[in-house]
This record gives structure tokens, C-alpha cells and sequence, in this order.
């Protein structure tokens, strides 16, 4: 009986710690795997900002050769104004090769930290001690002196260590001169560091990086006050940018006193903590021109380094009003960042991005500007709030190690034993907790929240007139019922000059558009519903639905509706300059350049991604094709034409089994033969819009020879061939990098894989085109190609074939438009088509 009680009091008791690890460890603070941190030369351990950095001789390290190495100590006057003072009185003085061995419990990326301060010792002079400090792996510091400026230093690596021991071995270099070490830290790390990142010299993508060992540099809170370690979740130092930042052009320091937004980040708590990123520096709007803001470095001359610039946008008062330029060097690394766009719409949400500089400047200094974004609808600004350089060959020398007696091994087994049960509760929290986060990390971050990212209603003049509904018809979907209207038909009638075929902007299987006018002279677009059409009842209720429930930048808004006398009419935000389809063939607007339509791609994909993981429920939009991907007047891209929509596969379901529907040229081969629809047939339709983009040809054209009619089928041979530059449009391909158009054939080939599961999902399409971009971005600039002028005088290339040549002269030739039908009248006119 009484053993009963003290048992259930044990598993509660264990229930509670496990459930207090998990709360800790994944709401508050980051709880490392291994966590060491040693006092060396020490007898007591030194507790420095609630950190107990344990004696070296405790046994929570290994150490080699105890009886030939010395342990140090020196006045507390010497260290007294430092921060950490007491790690810095003791050293541990090795005379031959010695080292610390450390098991480890978690692989991946540590934190490794070597403090040093050398003081006079007996015999010893510290401050002439040169030495060579190693793992098994690489060779941390060669030939070292500690710098006797009389304050200590640290130096700390980021290791990816794939052992169960790490040997940190030190050897004395030179006559007469020791080794020494007065404080270590080895602590695991999240993964911070992605394998592939953009290069800038030259352009490119790097790969690799996940197990390259990197030296920190610089860490600077740029704009904001030192953080030191107990201030950071990785007990990291950010410095103050005062000693780097090139009083050139002025600028502002910015404060949020706010809460920053991770949830929708790229970047969590453990990149860098609030204090790094509710802290920035920004150019200052003046009426004067503005110029690049600087900040420059000593470096190693001719090595390379990754560059990671910390961003959050705390100074905007509203979205999408601040875009900036970042360089490093001469290098371009973004053109045009808009921190909004990244973070859905958010504002002070927090965000990186990496670059390699593979080779510094000779001269051994390395610079980082912030400049204005040449748009010129932006007022010049642009912040930075943190910034880090890492080092990425530490050094060349080979390694020395000193490997610990075995007996000292299995003495630490008894301890590490004696301690399991505790040990492995903390490892099943820690391995919970790193399984979220990866989760997170690995998929682009979803929208949260609909509302947060919804984009002002315009055009709404009309609604002064009180014609909002009170009472709410069964059409507006009862959640979301708020953010549409219903609109009078007299209202639209004058606006649309009574349904004028003038006002005609287009016509689709739903019926037409129409463009309107209203009184204040705001525009809107009218879709007016084929009264005749039974299923067009249907679809315009699932337009509603769903409409008013989207608000999003990359989505066509719908304004409101009507649904007197009968009618089905829809009204949305008018889009200037139409479809992305009369941009890129048939008509004769001016072309669009190379960067423009990935930035195109990228907004559409952007609006896609947000269908599909935006909700609760995934929305398929059926029916990607660039005529349903609308311009605004600036050329921002909008997903529009939801009437196909069908909410996607719940929970167990993997898809929708539907009658097909879609656009010809556009369809998921696997969805046309098994009838079974995910959202990775709009990834296939998508894969073909990227086509379309790249070689500016209708998608069915029957004109042609039989092997080319098809543009998936056709396109995607050369991409195999490794030869889909001898098919992008002629009119920009000599301004798209190589490097760029690779990665973009790589995601179209990917797209358009035979079954869904091999396809990418929109969020890892997404990310692919944005690093497409960067790809272009990088680097000298090829904008100043991208007018038309310069392009003409461009060879044209010899191997394209002819009758590709959409833009030909030939008048009589009108191209059957296949793209624009529904699929179920669209398969007997290819019939006659291809019959004629
Ligand atoms: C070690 O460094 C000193 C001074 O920093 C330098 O004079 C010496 O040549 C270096 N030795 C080697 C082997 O690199
Ligand atoms: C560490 O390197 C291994 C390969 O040696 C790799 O599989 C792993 O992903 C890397 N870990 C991190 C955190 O980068
Ligand atoms: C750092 O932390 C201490 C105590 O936790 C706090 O008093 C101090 O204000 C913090 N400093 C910053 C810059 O956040
Ligand atoms: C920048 O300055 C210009 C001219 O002084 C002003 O019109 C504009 O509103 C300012 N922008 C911001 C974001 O302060
Ligand atoms: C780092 O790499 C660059 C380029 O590969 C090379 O020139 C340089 O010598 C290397 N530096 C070190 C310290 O290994
Ligand atoms: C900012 O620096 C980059 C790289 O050095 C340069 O190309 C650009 O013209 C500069 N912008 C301004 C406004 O000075």
C-alpha cells in the first residue's frame, strides 16, 4: 500500500519535471544538450552573471598531463574592472602538449569560447606565450599570442562537432614559452546555419556551409547598447557598432519598445535576442540626397567570410514602405529589400540574410552599407539592426591532439551514470523541444493570422451612402461576412456605363469583366455572372466564401458584391495594368524586364503559398495560369480568380476527387488521370507559369511543329539538356546570369515532376525564386542592359529556332488562345486544331 503511494508520487513527480523541462525549455530560454563551462587553473568555481563556470580539476572535463601543467592565479586588483573578473585571475599553464576533453551528448553545431588573459605567473610571462590550439578537426588559433593590452579577449567558433568527444589540445610553440587558457565554454547550439547561401564573388550558390567550422569576428548590436551574455539566448557578446560604423551620412537610432513579431519570421529568439533586433541604425530622411550608410572592419586579407545582416522593420509606421539596397564591398547582396514582403505583411518582425564573401579585399577591410532603394515611389531610408562576421577558413595548419588516458574515461562513465535518469529527462525535453523548432524552421514561415496581413480596403467610397448591409444575406460566409459589401446594382450600373462593351477588360468562363468607374473617380473591377449558368451559382457563392475571407497582398481583393435581380456580380480592386500574360506575348506592351517577372514570380507564389497554408484548411486554387495573375500599377503581382477554388484535402484525406477543372496546358498530368487534386497541381500549373515567364510563348500553340505545340512538354527537354538558356525570350536573355536561370530551370524542372509528392511545395518553390533573384541581384549590376536600346544590339542566338519568334509580323496568324479555356470545350478544339 504504502509503496503504491510513493509510486504514483514518483511519476507525478516525474510527469511535473518533464512538463516543467518542456515549458522552460521551449517558452522560455534555450536549454543546451552540453552545456561546460570551466574555470580553468581554478580550485572554486566562479559564478560570472548567474553562470557557474565549474573547476577545471571538478572533472567535468578531462584533463591530460594534470602533473605537468600549472595552475595560475594573479591579483584581483589586475582583473577588477572587468566583466567575468574572476575568470580572468586563474590560468592553466601547460609546458607540453596537454588538452581538455569533453563528452558530448548532442552532435551538430557548439559554441566553442577560449578565454584569455595573460598575466606574469612565477617564472611564466603570459604575455609572450605563443601556442597552437586544436580539436581532432581544425585548428582553432596558430601561433597565437594573446594581445597584452591588459584586458582579456575571447575567441569563439562555431563548430559542427559529429563526435561523442571533443579534445580542445594546446601546444606550446617556441622555446621556454607555455600554453595557457583561463576560461572554456562548450555549449551545443540550435542550428543556425543553413548548408546553401548566397555568394557574391563570384555570384553563386555555396554549398556546404553546415559543416564548415566559422570564427566569430564581429557581432555587433547595430544602432543598440552592448548585449553580453546574460542578456542573450545563446550567451553570446554583441558589441556596439561605435568603432565600425564610418560617420559618413547622418542617421538616426531607432528603439521599439514593442513586442517583436517571431511568430512570422525567418528568424527565432535563438538568432539573435529582442535587444539585437528592437535596435537599429537608419538613414536619416533628409531633403538632401541620401547616401550608403558604412560600417567597416579589420578582416583577413583574401578570406572568406559569411556575413549575416539582422533585420527588423521597427521604424515603418505601415507595411511596404521601406526598401533599401545591402552591400558588402562593392558587392551587391539585395537590391529593393522589402522587410514587409518577407514577414506577410508585418511589421517588426524579425529576419536575416546570409552572405559569402569567398575572398576579402586584399587591403584586409571589409565593408557593409545600407543604401536607398532606387525605386523612387520609396522615400530614401533603410535600417540595420544587427550584424554578424564570421570566418570561414579558420586556419590551414594541421592538427595536434593530445588523446586523454582511458582510465580518466571510464571514471567519468561512473559519474555520468550516477546522474543518467536526470540526464535523460533533460535529453527527451531538449530533443522535443529542437523536433518543434526544426518544424518551424523547416517549412517557410505560414501567415498566423489572415487579418494581421490584410491589405486596406479601397475604392469603398460608395459605402457612405449607407449601403453596407445590415442584414447579412446567407451568400457572405457568417465569420467572415464582415470585410465584403453588398453593393447596389445602380451603383455599378453607372459606374460601368450600364454594362458598356466598352468596359470590357475581360472575359472568362464565369462571364465578363468589366472595368468600373466610380463617382470619386476610384476604379474597380466588375464581374458580372452569366445569369444562364447554373454552376455559376455555385462558384459564386465559393467565391465569396472565400474571398472574403483572403485579405492578403498578393491576392486580388474582392471589394464587394450584388446579388439583386438576380445577379451575380462580383467586384474587386481594379488592376491597372491587367494580366501578367499580356506582358509577356501577343500585345504589344513594352516587355517586361528579367528581374521584374521573378519579381512577379516571386509575389505570386508568395499569394499561392498563402492559399495553401494560410488556413486551417489548405485552398487549391485550380486554376494557376498567367492570365490569372493580375498587375498593379506598379507591377506588384496578384492572384486572382478563385472561382475554381476548392478548399483543399482535411486531416487523413491527401486530396480532393472532383470533376477536372483547369486551364489546358496548364494541368497536372497526375491530377487529369487519377481526378485526385492536391495542392501540388497548382505547383504543376505554376511550374508552367515559370515557363511562360521564361520563354514568352503562349502554352498550347497548335502552329507549331507537333514536339513544340506543348510548352511543359518542350520546354522541359532543353531544361534536361541543360540548354534552356537557347529558349528564354530573346528580348532579355542577355541580361539573365546563368547562375540564376540554373536554379530557375532546376525549380521549374522540379514543379513539373510526373507525380506530386516529388514536387516541391509552393513554400520551398517560393524560397527557390527568391534566391533566383538574389542570384541575379548579386554583383555588378546588369540593370543598365535592361534597356531595350542596348538589348537589340545583342547577338541573337544561332541555335534558337525561328518559329518560336511569337512577336513575328505575320498579321494572319492568330493563335488560338488555349489557355483561357475550360478544359471541357478545349481538348475537341485542340482535336481541330491539330486537324487543320
Ligand atoms: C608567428 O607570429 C609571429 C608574430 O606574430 C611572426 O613573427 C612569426 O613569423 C610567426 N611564425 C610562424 C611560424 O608563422
Ligand atoms: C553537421 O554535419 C553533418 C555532416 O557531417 C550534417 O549531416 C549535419 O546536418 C550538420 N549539422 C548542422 C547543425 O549543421
Ligand atoms: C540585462 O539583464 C539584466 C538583468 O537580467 C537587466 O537588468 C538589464 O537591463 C539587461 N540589459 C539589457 C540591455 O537588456
Ligand atoms: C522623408 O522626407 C520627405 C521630404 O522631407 C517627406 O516628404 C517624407 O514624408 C519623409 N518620409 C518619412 C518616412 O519620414
Ligand atoms: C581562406 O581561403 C582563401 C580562398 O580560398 C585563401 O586565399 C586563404 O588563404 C584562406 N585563408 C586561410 C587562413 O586558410
Ligand atoms: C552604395 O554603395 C554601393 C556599393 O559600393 C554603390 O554601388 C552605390 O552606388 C552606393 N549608393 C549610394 C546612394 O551612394
Amino acid at each position: 500500500m504504502d509503496s503504491t503511494v510513493v509510486g504514483l508520487k514518483l511519476v507525478v513527480l516525474a510527469l511535473s519535471v518533464a512538463i516543467w523541462l518542456f515549458g522552460t525549455c521551449c517558452h522560455a530560454d534555450f536549454t543546451p544538450a552540453d552545456d561546460y563551462l570551466i574555470n580553468c587553473g581554478s580550485t572554486v568555481d566562479a559564478t560570472v552573471d548567474h553562470r557557474v563556470f565549474v573547476s577545471d580539476t571538478s572533472g567535468a572535463a578531462i584533463l591530460t598531463t594534470p602533473t605537468q601543467s600549472t595552475a595560475a592565479t594573479t591579483s584581483p586588483n589586475l582583473v577588477s574592472g572587468f566583466e567575468g573578473a574572476m575568470l580572468y585571475q586563474t590560468a592553466r599553464i601547460f609546458v607540453v602538449p596537454s588538452s581538455y576533453a569533453f563528452m558530448l551528448k548532442s552532435h551538430g553545431r557548439h559554441f566553442v569560447r577560449l578565454h584569455f588573459f595573460p598575466f606574469k605567473y612565477q617564472s611564466y610571462d603570459l604575455t609572450t606565450a605563443t601556442f597552437k590550439v586544436s580539436t581532432q578537426d581544425v585548428v582553432l588559433l596558430d601561433n597565437f599570442t594573446a594581445p597584452s593590452s591588459s584586458s582579456p579577449v575571447f575567441k569563439e567558433y562555431s563548430l559542427n562537432i559529429t563526435r561523442d568527444m571533443l579534445i580542445l589540445t594546446f601546444v606550446p610553440l617556441g622555446n621556454n614559452t607555455p600554453a595557457f587558457v583561463n576560461a572554456i565554454e562548450v555549449i551545443s547550439v540550435p542550428d543556425l546555419i543553413t548548408d546553401s547561401v548566397l555568394s557574391l564573388d563570384p555570384v553563386g550558390q555555396y554549398l556546404g556551409l553546415s559543416t564548415q567550422p566559422l570564427q566569430t569576428f564581429y557581432r555587433i548590436n547595430v544602432g543598440g547598447p552592448k548585449v553580453t551574455p546574460e542578456n542573450d539566448t545563446l550567451w553570446r557578446t554583441w558589441v556596439t557598432d561605435q568603432s565600425s560604423f564610418v560617420n559618413s551620412t547622418p542617421t538616426t537610432l531607432a528603439n521599439f519598445p514593442g513586442k517583436l513579431n517571431f511568430q512570422n519570421g525567418l528568424a527565432t529568439e535563438e538568432d539573435a535576442p529582442d535587444s539585437v533586433y528592437n535596435t537599429a541604425r537608419r538613414l536619416q530622411n533628409s531633403t538632401r540626397s541620401v547616401s550608403n550608410m558604412t560600417w567597416q572592419f579589420d578582416v583577413d586579407a583574401r578570406s572568406s567570410y559569411l556575413i549575416r545582416f539582422h533585420l527588423c522593420d521597427i521604424v515603418s509606421k505601415a507595411p511596404y514602405q521601406l526598401l533599401f539596397d545591402v552591400y558588402v564591398d562593392s558587392w551587391s547582396v539585395v537590391k529593393d529589400l522589402d522587410l514587409s514582403d518577407k514577414a506577410f505583411g508585418n511589421l517588426a518582425t524579425p529576419y536575416y540574410i546570409d552572405a559569402v564573401l569567398l575572398s576579402s579585399d586584399p587591403s584586409g577591410k571589409l565593408s557593409v552599407s545600407i543604401g536607398p532603394s532606387a525605386v523612387k515611389i520609396a522615400a530614401p531610408d533603410g535600417i540595420l539592426n544587427g550584424l554578424e562576421i564570421m570566418k570561414m577558413n579558420i586556419s590551414t595548419g594541421s592538427v595536434s591532439i593530445v588523446a586523454p588516458p582511458s582510465v580518466a574515461r571510464s571514471h567519468l562513465g561512473v559519474i555520468l551514470g550516477s546522474v543518467l535518469g536526470v540526464v535523460a529527462a533533460v535529453v527527451i525535453a531538449i530533443v522535443i523541444c529542437i523536433f518543434f523548432r526544426r518544424k518551424n524552421k523547416l517549412h517557410p514561415p505560414a501567415p498566423s493570422r489572415p487579418s494581421s496581413s490584410w491589405t486596406p480596403l479601397n475604392g469603398l467610397s460608395f459605402l457612405t451612402t449607407g449601403s453596407r448591409t445590415t442584414s447579412r444575406t446567407t451568400l457572405t460566409s457568417g465569420t467572415t461576412g464582415d470585410t465584403s459589401y453588398r453593393i447596389p446594382f445602380v451603383v455599378l450600373q453607372d459606374a460601368t456605363n450600364h454594362f458598356d462593351e466598352q468596359m470590357v477588360i475581360g472575359v472568362g468562363g464565369f462571364g465578363k469583366v468589366y472595368k468600373a468607374v466610380m463617382q470619386d473617380g476610384s476604379k474597380l473591377a466588375v464581374k458580372r455572372g452569366n445569369q444562364k449558368s447554373h454552376q455559376g451559382l455555385r462558384e459564386f457563392r465559393t467565391e465569396i466564401e472565400l474571398l472574403s475571407g483572403l485579405r492578403h497582398r498578393h491576392l486580388v481583393s474582392l471589394i464587394g458584391y450584388c446579388d439583386e435581380h438576380n445577379e451575380m456580380i462580383l467586384v474587386y480592386e481594379y488592376m491597372e495594368k491587367g494580366t501578367l500574360k499580356s506582358h509577356l506575348y501577343g500585345g504589344d506592351m513594352p516587355p517586361l524586364s528579367w528581374k521584374k517577372r521573378l519579381e512577379i514570380c516571386v509575389g505570386a507564389a508568395r499569394g499561392l503559398h498563402y492559399l495553401h497554408t494560410g488556413f486551417a484548411q489548405s485552398i487549391i486554387h485550380r486554376d494557376v495560369k498567367s492570365a490569372n495573375i493580375l498587375l498593379d500599377e506598379n507591377l506588384l503581382a496578384k492572384v486572382s480568380d478563385f472561382g475554381l477554388s476548392k478548399v483543399g484535402p482535411e486531416f487523413d484525406q491527401t486530396h480532393v476527387s472532383t470533376a477536372v477543372k483547369g486551364s489546358f496546358g496548364y494541368l497536372d498530368p497526375e491530377y487529369f488521370r487519377r481526378q485526385k487534386l492536391t495542392d501540388k497541381s497548382d505547383v504543376y500549373s505554376f511550374g508552367v507559369v515559370l515557363l511562360e515567364v521564361i520563354c514568352a510563348r503562349p502554352v498550347i500553340d497548335p502552329t507549331l511543329p507537333r514536339d513544340m505545340i506543348n510548352l511543359a512538354e518542350w520546354a522541359i527537354k532543353w531544361q534536361k539538356r541543360g540548354e534552356l538558356d537557347q529558349i528564354v525570350d530573346q528580348r532579355i536573355a542577355g541580361t539573365v546570369r546563368p547562375e540564376a536561370l540554373r536554379k530557375f530551370g532546376e525549380t521549374v524542372e522540379k514543379c513539373l515532376a510526373e507525380y506530386g509528392v516529388e514536387r516541391p511545395t509552393m513554400g520551398d518553390v517560393l524560397w527557390n525564386l527568391e534566391f533566383v533573384l538574389q542570384l541575379q541581384e548579386a554583383g555588378p549590376d546588369m540593370s543598365n542592359i535592361n534597356s531595350m536600346n542596348q538589348i537589340s544590339e545583342l547577338p541573337s542566338n544561332p541555335k534558337r529556332v525561328s518559329s518560336l519568334d511569337i512577336s513575328s509580323t505575320d498579321q494572319s496568324r492568330v493563335p488560338i488562345d488555349y489557355s483561357d479555356m475550360s478544359t471541357s470545350n478545349a481538348f475537341s478544339q485542340l482535336i481541330n486544331a491539330e486537324g487543320r
